[in-house]
């Protein structure tokens, strides 16, 4: 068996993080990937919140040693989070059902360390999968210039192309939340794999989906939280008008997991990726020339097409495969 894949998860738990989590925990328990740290980030709920819930799902998960950064907080990001959407906790109200988590916040290292330390320990090794707002990783790169072309592979959830956004009719959350850092992050190196709205939002996960996970070790706590994470974020998804009146919540960030281990259910597209930073109503639009004229220096593989059915059922599988490790 090849070496597993050496990972860095930037993220802003968030329901949707929680569940890309735990599909690489159980991805871990598989030997297919070694989580080398979490760096949290502002976005979905303050760095404070977000650090504190990636602790306590690690402690419930029995992650506790893993490494966890606190979020750098950027002066010019938009101060608007989605805690309408993932509950102010990060995780729809069940903070206080779990086990305090075993981090500590103040003496925590900032996640732009963090990512700088690591890509120099392992050059060329480790990927980076960036599932919030990019504010860590561009501060990374405007500490460290040219660290981030020593990851083996950036893969971000984020953007919306050729579908609307949806923070602004323009904006994905996580390019809207920081439109500086995206820039700086996209013109980091030329292969930044982009998982954008265009097919996250095809990735309905459903109460039934839940509850098959759920029966298969019912008594666990872990298998509670899927359950009651899953029961919010359905509630909120249906308020906000995310799934199109589906019962369901978008497992947006989980798509990266699928391109990382899952590749077939996704095709991706050559492009060069801009930001928009300035625009009164396009802020944080994602663009790509669609024209038929030639393109030179591209920057990015964008996701344009999933196959949504066997991607949301190599998820279901892995999720119920990691309650039964708890067995
Ligand atoms: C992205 O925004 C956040 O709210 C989600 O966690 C996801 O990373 C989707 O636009
Ligand atoms: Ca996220």
């Amino acid at each position: 068996m090849s070496n597993p894949l050496k990972i860095i998860l930037d993220t802003d738990p968030g329901g949707d993080d929680i569940f890309a989590l735990l599909w690489i925990i159980s991805l871990v328990k598989q030997g297919l990937i070694e989580l080398v740290a979490i760096t949290t980030a502002e976005g979905n709920v303050n760095a404070n919140t977000t650090f504190t819930c990636a602790s306590q799902v690690l402690g419930l998960t029995e992650f506790a040693h893993i490494e966890i950064g606190k979020g750098v907080t950027s002066t010019t990001a938009n101060s608007e989070d989605a805690a309408y959407i993932h509950g102010v906790d990060g995780m729809g109200g069940l903070a206080a059902t779990l086990p305090p988590g075993k981090h500590e916040y103040a003496t925590a290292p900032t996640s732009d360390d963090v990512i700088i330390d690591k890509l120099k320990a392992y050059p060329g090794e480790i990927t980076l999968v960036a599932i919030a707002p990019l504010t860590n990783l561009a501060a990374a790169e405007t500490k460290s210039p040219g660290i981030l072309k020593q990851a083996k592979e950036i893969v971000v959830m984020g953007g919306a192309f050729q579908v609307p956004g949806n923070v602004t009719s323009q904006a994905e959350f996580n390019i809207g939340f920081d439109v500086d850092a995206a820039q700086i992050v996209f013109h980091s190196r030329n292969d930044i794999v982009i998982l954008p709205l265009d097919i996250t939002s095809q990735l309905i996960f459903s109460p039934e989906m839940a509850q098959e996970i759920y029966q298969v070790n019912a008594h666990h706590q872990l298998a509670k939280f899927i359950l009651e994470l899953n029961n919010f974020l359905v509630e909120t998804s249906l308020i906000y008008r995310q799934t199109e009146g589906k019962k369901g919540f978008l497992v947006h960030d989980a798509a990266t997991i699928a391109y990382l281990c899952y590749p077939k259910t996704l095709l991706l597209q050559r492009a060069k990726v801009e930001v928009e930073t300035q625009g009164k109503f396009t802020k944080g639009k994602t663009i790509f020339d669609q024209r038929h004229n030639a393109k030179i220096n591209p920057n990015a593989w964008v996701a344009l097409q999933v196959d949504a059915a066997n991607l949301l059922a190599v998820l279901i599988e892995d999720l119920k495969a990691l309650l039964l490790h708890y067995n």
